[in-house]
């Protein structure tokens, strides 16, 4: 096996600034990728801008909106301008925006912020970033970001879930429209991850913080260097001969399923907590 490297690449990272993102972006550059994040948050983006350049990444960090249109194809011309071609995209950003309630109390207003954020930026960025994915010297990889979520029910949150799960169909299917293109298509689907949408350490009540090995059988929550090496793997040769796919990337707790264990240790598929275990 050779040595990972992503030198002579170019990748672009939605939502690069922050959380997930950025871990990827990072990870990215440290493997000699040039990189380009697309960051709707200034501060965010001037952050990741320093990141970067510290490690000595060639990047181009756009403040850019990835819900609307106009800018992603500004966005596009840039990165055509500069660099003729893309052979990454990671497609990072999502969002449950708070939006936690049951769906026969959802307006059509959640529905279409809760659209525009988890799936239709796939859409807009995916279709203006094909053209120079085709122009990839050697392949190119593009990375939705999706949810374990897709793929076990969660309450209060059916929306985000839909959107996510579509974006399952969306990859295996684009997946077999690009592949004879050497475009691969791929999804990460995260279990819980400390980042700056969710933070473990105040949703989940404190008796439980320290309880993570009862219900994720690999003992801890998600990290995005976890995110960012799931991504290096699609993104390179490593996974030349994966597309149409996605990884769980949740220690282990969709194969547990509804089992966790108790504080001594033992397998149950009942309830071990007497709350939700989220809040202060
Ligand atoms: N953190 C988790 O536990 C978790 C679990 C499952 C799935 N995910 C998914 O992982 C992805 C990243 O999540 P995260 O927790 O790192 O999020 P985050 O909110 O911490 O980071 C997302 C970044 O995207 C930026 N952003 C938001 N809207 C944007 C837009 N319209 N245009 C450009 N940039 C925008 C934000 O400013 C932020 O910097 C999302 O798709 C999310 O649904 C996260």
């Amino acid at each position: 096996m050779t040595t990972i490297s992503m030198s002579g690449r170019t990748a672009l990272v939605t939502g690069g600034g922050a959380g997930i993102g950025r871990g990827i972006a990072e990870a990215f550059g440290r493997l000699g990728a040039r990189v380009i994040v697309a960051e709707i948050d200034p501060v965010r983006a001037e952050n990741v801008r320093g990141a970067l350049a510290a490690l000595g990444v060639d990047a181009y960090v756009s403040v850019t909106d990835v819900r609307d249109g106009v800018q992603v194809d500004t966005l596009m011309g840039e990165v055509a301008r500069r660099y003729g071609a893309l052979d990454v995209l990671i497609n990072n950003v999502g969002d449950f925006l708070y939006i936690v309630k049951p769906f026969e109390q959802t307006t059509e207003a959640d529905w279409s912020a809760l659209y525009d954020i988890n799936l239709r930026h796939i859409f807009l960025v995916t279709r203006a970033a094909i053209p120079l994915l085709r122009k990839a010297s050697s392949g190119a990889s593009i990375v939705n970001i999706s949810t374990i979520e897709a793929f076990r029910g969660i309450p209060n949150a059916a929306l985000y879930s839909a959107f996510k799960a579509a974006i399952t169909g969306f990859t295996k299917s684009l997946a077999l429209e690009l592949g004879p293109a050497g475009i691969r298509v791929n999804a990460i689907a995260p279990e819980t991850t400390a980042t700056e949408q969710v933070k473990p350490g105040v949703y989940i009540r404190p008796q439980y913080r320290d309880n993570t090995p009862r219900w994720i059988p690999l003992g801890r929550f998600g990290e995005p260097s976890d995110a960012a090496g799931c991504a290096v793997f699609l993104a390179t040769e490593l996974s030349a001969w994966v597309t149409g796919t996605t990884i769980h990337l949740d220690g282990g707790a969709l194969a547990a399923g509804g089992w966790y264990r108790t504080p001594t240790g033992e397998w149950t598929n009942t309830p071990v907590v007497t709350d939700s275990g989220f809040g202060a």
